[in-house]
């Protein structure tokens, strides 16, 4: 899905971007984060209001680490769907720096933006939310490789 995004997920808002922001930063408190002391918590809109949210969990073995973002996503797969998605917020850190998606976690994002069809806006907020920078997935991810490719320009 190179070229046309189906719909503008800017266009779909059931929730204030404070309320969306607010569930993340919730999600943070309860991040487990005891060797990074960085904790980062995520919440997923769905198109029609649902929404999940979801924290890193780090590890012993520090490389099993899971990021807030992934495990959110994978919570709206069970809840509406990843093709359901339409708008994600990150918050994280205790400074006034915006938490925006790490690598990995913009193609998690790019799976759920293909499969929706819609160019998933993301709110990158500091761990108090009052710092907030919006960005849509073909920003923070641009020529990426996604179902689309696989699939002759189709999502799967
Ligand atoms: N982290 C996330 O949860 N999401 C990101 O997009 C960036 C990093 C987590 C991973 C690790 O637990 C901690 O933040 C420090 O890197």
């Amino acid at each position: 899905m190179s070229s046309a995004w189906r719909v503008s997920a800017l266009k779909d808002k059931p929730m204030t971007e404070d309320e969306l922001i607010a569930l993340a930063r919730a999600a943070a408190a309860r991040a487990y984060a005891p060797y990074s002391r960085f904790q980062v918590g995520c919440a997923v809109e769905s198109i029609d209001g649902n929404s999940v949210t979801g924290a890193n969990m780090e590890n012993a073995c520090y490389r099993l680490g899971l990021c807030a973002e992934q495990s959110a996503l994978t919570a709206a797969q069970h809840k509406f769907g990843l093709d359901q998605v339409a708008r994600i917020a990150v918050v994280g850190g205790t400074g006034d720096m915006v938490c925006t998606p790490c690598g990995g976690c913009r193609q998690a994002i790019l799976e759920a933006a293909q499969l929706s069809g819609r160019d998933v806006e993301i709110l990158c907020a500091s761990g108090d939310g009052t710092r907030v920078e919006r960005y849509a997935i073909s920003a923070l991810i641009p020529h990426g490789f996604g179902p689309a490719n696989l699939s002759d320009g189709e999502p799967a």
